[in-house]
């Protein structure tokens, strides 16, 4: 990725604000990164917090620009990130491995990394993003969450956190170039291919449960999903959840 420099921090409230203060006090450059230990109050979608063991996992944000694309392209960030949070994961569990629309990824159908992307518009120019990466590395006991799993509940084995670290900067550093190069078919592509519930899977909406099954996703960041009783129909992400 060039040069970047890496922040180390013991311990902040959420990494993603911790970016978000440096960018106020102008003491983070693009492409820098904040690592850290451990957060006070780390931040899910959705108002959700992400809680995480000191020291177990990974906790980490990326501040990127992205001059060259538009707003409406902003989806694309999330795609290759989720595909280069996969890869990362795949590099220690072999298989069963989805991204859970639209990024959770899961690893032997339970969660395994939550990423948080927050993007800031100038007018109708994209101007940077925020990326918040949770992986859960070496944790093994999850209170009061539920479907939560980690690289080392799955191996039984301990790995280096800044090792995963290291792997996931190569793979967002591998797949941000497909994003410069504007090669969209592709990421696409490459997503759908991860996706998970294409054979089958459940759904929330408005509280009712239903079934069905995964189509793809479209540019926009939307999803078609064939749902049993209700044809082929296309959703936001605040209007359906996936359900593992
Ligand atoms: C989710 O699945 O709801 C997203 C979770 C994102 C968690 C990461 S951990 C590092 C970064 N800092 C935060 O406060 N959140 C993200």
């Amino acid at each position: 990725m060039g040069h970047y420099n890496l922040i180390k921090l013991n311990a902040t409230r959420s990494t993603n604000d911790k970016v978000k203060m440096l960018i106020k006090s102008k003491k983070i450059s693009p492409g820098d990164i904040v690592w850290a230990e451990y957060q006070y109050k780390g931040r899910g979608q959705y108002n959700n917090n992400w809680n995480s063991s000191r020291g177990k996992n990974l906790l980490v944000t990326l501040y990127k620009e992205f001059r060259e694309l538009t707003p409406k392209q902003s989806s694309y960030i999330n795609f290759v990130i989720s595909l280069s949070v996969i890869d990362t994961i795949e590099y220690y569990i072999s298989s069963d491995n989805y991204i859970k629309w639209p990024n959770d990824i899961l690893s032997a159908q339970k969660k395994i990394s939550g990423i948080l992307i927050e993007n800031n518009f100038k007018g109708d120019k994209f101007n940077n993003s925020i990326i918040g990466i949770g992986i859960n590395v070496n944790q093994t006991r999850f209170k009061n969450i539920v479907n939560a799993t980690s690289i080392k509940l799955i191996t039984n084995k301990e790995n280096r956190i800044e090792e995963v670290l290291d792997k996931l900067i190569k793979n967002i550093g591998y797949y941000i170039k497909i994003l410069r190069v504007k090669d969209f078919d592709n990421i696409i592509g490459l997503y759908n291919s991860r996706l998970y519930g294409r054979d089958y899977c459940k759904f929330l909406i408005n509280d009712k449960t239903f079934e069905g099954k995964v189509i793809d996703v479209n540019p926009s960041g939307s999803i078609n999903l064939k749902i049993n009783g209700l044809g082929i129909n296309k959703y936001e992400s605040n209007t359906v959840k996936i359900l593992i």
